[in-house]
């Protein structure tokens, strides 16, 4: 089928692979090119400016390529970049992603709510203004977690090394019962079955992936900018470490069936 313009997605790594996964669901027929940008990764313990400047560079590539929208399919780099680049760029669509908090307290009232993310995220004035949103109507818990998107990077994705690393992050916050945790870091949704088993069966494990995905399909739709066709969209996967085992693992993700 003839490739038309894409949607760019972009990560500072293969975690976006799990937004990239909900929008091919809700929108299938579109062409999408993602780039991940693993040389550089972890974005979420670096300077502010830094993640800034490399989000720049990533979405530029991306648009050169033709891109008709960003997603920024990372909550590190939308907390770090995505004002100034809707400003660089007012003609594009730019779709950032954040921590699910919203859901998770209209489904869990005056729940205990932890939200595992990067430390960045989690420090950021876009965080601060969620959690000021939301604090009254639950206890909402940030669990930084420096250290876990390394494991996704590497295609680790259950075992005992990672195990023990969830552990001793969750266990502080796991005496009292927990009733939702909100994945924000876009590599997490890939630990889900790991995740569980820590978590035991009681709390909702929430991401953001739908979100995206019905936010691109509302923007698109108020640009014009649908693709017409309602199957057969193709991915590109790129990534700035080069050699094929990058490429070869985010195929792998893209596909990955985990068991929750
Ligand atoms: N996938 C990223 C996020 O959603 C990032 C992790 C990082 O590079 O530290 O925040």
């Amino acid at each position: 089928m003839e490739r038309t313009s894409p949607i760019g997605f972009f990560d500072s790594g293969l975690g976006g692979i799990s937004v990239l996964r909900g929008a091919l669901e809700l929108l299938p027929g579109e062409d999408y090119l993602y780039f991940g940008d693993s040389l550089h990764a972890p974005y979420g313990v670096r300077p502010l400016e830094e993640v800034r400047q490399l989000s720049r560079e990533g979405v530029g590539h991306l648009l050169e390529q033709g891109a008709k929208a960003i997603v920024l399919a990372c909550n590190t780099a939308t907390s770090a970049a995505a004002a100034s680049l809707r400003e660089e760029y007012p003609q594009v669509p730019i779709i950032g992603t954040e921590p699910a908090l919203k859901p998770a307290v209209e489904r869990h009232p005056g729940g205990r709510i932890l939200v595992m993310a990067t430390p960045m995220t989690l420090k950021e004035q876009k965080f601060f203004d969620l959690w000021e949103q939301f604090r009254d109507q639950a206890e909402i818990i940030p669990v930084p977690c420096r250290g876990l998107m390394e494991f996704v990077e590497q295609g680790i994705l259950r075992g005992e090394e990672l195990e023990r690393f969830l552990l001793e992050k969750l266990d502080p916050f796991t005496k009292v019962p927990v009733d939702a945790v909100v994945l924000g870091c876009t590599h997490y949704p890939f630990l889900r079955g790991v995740l569980r088993k820590i978590l035991g069966r009681r709390p909702e494990i929430i991401d953001g992936a739908e979100g995206v995905a019905r936010q691109l399909r509302r923007r698109l739709e108020e640009l014009d900018l649908l693709n017409p066709r309602e199957t057969g969209g193709q991915v590109i996967f790129e990534n700035s470490l080069e050699g094929p085992e990058m490429l070869e693992l985010s195929e792998s993700l893209l596909h990955y069936q985990d068991l929750e």
